[in-house]
């Protein structure tokens, strides 16, 4: 009973984020990380959405065979048969069913009585288990329902063969010692609860929801569903590093543990947020920037003389690349290859030709690259959008006289050389004009965010954009010591994305709107 299932969202709440929109070979690449590093229960997605969600979910359930394998499906018989049919290929399946319990839900949005919601979550329950042992139910609007009525229904879903009782903080309004209370209520009150292991799931709306996540384990909750980065719907979920750290730092306040592989802790993040095209903050706990830079001398003195004096974890617990300069111009392939290994990438030979070859041309601009750099260089050069058009040339003159000048030159789908140029009110304004003239694929630039990889005039610079197109929202990343070429880069990626789905039909998977009822 002191193991804490960590179970991961990232591919279902965490892709409601939004503006989040992943692809299925994306999904994936993610999904093998999350089974890397150990988590107990991924849980792919919500089949009954979209073609693209049952996809998604169905390769998971077919490659991933470390963890057990979850997805999402309302308390209807058509969403759970079709959970059933993406999960049927899984080493260990699961199907989570989840109804409203709040009277405001119940009264508003599903027009049920109490009775219905029992009846119904009764038979739906009961209808999973029928597919597959492993169900979990979750009460939607836990934490604003009444606890006399959560009883009745965890009681009554338990003996419909329900083994795990997920309870949800839907919209963050719950406080720590409220929700702990709960979750004592909860052990207390429903008498087959020793049937079933209590899992919570919190957002942070009110940036409580690792806080109400550890109280709950503290009360004897045994599950934590949380996203990696915090990601998801609205504000967010409970971030899976700030819990797993908080368990395995303060082992003399939590008595339980983790199955997570700390050390894949931080590419894990830096994954999430590439692909999903979310920047970390540089003051985000365990994987931002900042977490473990340390700025005021009385700060640094005090590492320097014993890092305990600042430092409550080692950076390299939750592999945060060593800052050490290793590469430079006469580093060669196998040097390269070597410190990809370290940094835990594994490359296809096509993968790591052009991260060498992206490398060799970074050296010639940058003397030193860092740990972080080599990161960038692999995201960049690892493919997971199949390329339309392939961005070969950007040329830019700009300044404080004169107009915003851009010339690109792209190859299109059929190998033929394409070329234009466009004024903008700013260089990056005038490189997506013109690159627009070519593509001619009608989007708006709803965001756009500029970071530097390491320190130095030198440094990488990685974009992240986001555009929207018929009201489905595409992100972008570009990395490049220049940052137009960067932001030239992100554009291309993103349009490619929109183009992909477009070209497959898959508008809906990559939706970030909801359509009434089927989000969460
Ligand atoms: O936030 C929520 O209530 C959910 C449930 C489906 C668990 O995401
Ligand atoms: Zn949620």
């Amino acid at each position: 009973m002191n193991k804490l299932i960590i179970f991961d969202t990232t591919l279902r709440d965490g892709e409601q984020a939004a503006g989040a929109s992943l692809n299925i070979q994306e999904k994936l690449e993610i999904a093998r990380t999350l089974e890397a590093l150990g988590v107990d229960v991924i849980e792919a997605g919500f089949p009954m959405t979209s073609p693209g969600d049952f996809e998604a979910v169905k390769k998971v359930a077919s490659e991933i065979k470390g963890c057990t394998v979850c997805g999402l499906a309302r308390a209807t018989p058509k969403d759970i048969d079709r959970a059933y049919d993406a999960l049927k290929a899984a080493a260990s399946p699961r199907i989570h069913v989840f109804i409203s319990a709040s009277e405001v839900h119940m009264v508003h949005q599903l027009k049920k009585s109490r009775a219905e919601v029992l009846q119904t979550a009764r038979d739906m329950v009961a209808r999973a288990k029928g597919y597959i042992s492993d169900i979990e139910f979750s009460p939607m609007d836990a934490s604003r329902s009444d606890p006399l009525f959560l009883y009745a229904l965890l009681e009554a879903v338990i003996d419909a063969g329900a083994t795990t009782l997920n309870i949800p903080d839907t919209v963050g309004y719950a406080m720590p010692g409220e929700f702990g209370g709960l979750i004592e209520g909860i052990f207390k009150n429903v008498p087959n609860i020793d049937k079933a292991v209590i899992s919570v799931h919190c957002h942070d709306d009110l940036g409580l929801s690792v806080a109400n996540s550890l109280e709950a384990v503290k009360r004897g909750a045994r599950q934590v569903e949380c996203t990696v980065n915090g990601i998801g719907e609205r504000a967010g979920n409970a971030a899976l590093e700030e819990i797993v750290m908080a368990i395995r730092t303060r082992p003399d306040y939590y008595d339980v543990t983790t199955s997570i592989n700390t050390e894949l802790i931080y590419p894990a993040s830096r994954l999430v947020s590439q692909r999903t095209g979310f920047a970390v903050q540089a003051n985000k706990s365990i994987v931002g920037a900042n977490a473990f830079r340390h700025q005021s001398g009385i700060h640094q003195d005090g590492v320097i003389k014993m890092p305990k004096t600042y430092e409550i974890m080692d950076p390299h617990s939750v592999g945060v690349p060593a800052s050490s300069l290793v590469l430079g111009k006469l580093s060669g392939r196998h040097a390269f290859k070597e410190r990809l290994a370290e940094l835990g990438y594994n490359l296809s030979e096509a993968d790591f030709d052009r991260a060498f070859a992206a490398f060799k041309e970074l050296a010639d601009k940058k003397k030193e690259i860092a740990d972080r750099d080599i990161e960038s260089l692999v995201a960049e050069e690892q493919r997971t959008v199949v390329e339309a058009y392939h961005l070969d040339r950007v040329q830019v003159t700009c300044g404080d006289r004169g107009v915003p000048t851009a010339a690109v030159r792209l190859i299109d789908p059929d190998g033929k050389v394409l070329e234009d140029a466009a004024l903008g009110t700013g260089p990056v304004d005038a490189v997506y004009k013109a690159i627009n003239r070519l593509v001619g694929v009608p989007n708006r630039l709803t965001e756009f965010s500029i970071t530097s990889i390491t320190a130095g005039i030198d440094a990488i610079g990685e974009v992240l954009i986001r555009i929207e197109s018929e009201g489905v929202s595409y992100s972008g990343r570009g990395a490049d010591t220049d940052v137009i070429v960067s932001s030239a880069k992100a554009y291309m990626n993103a349009l490619n994305r929109l183009l992909a789905v477009k070209m497959n039909g898959q508008e809906k998977a990559a939706r970030s709107r909801p359509e009434s009822g089927e989000r969460t």
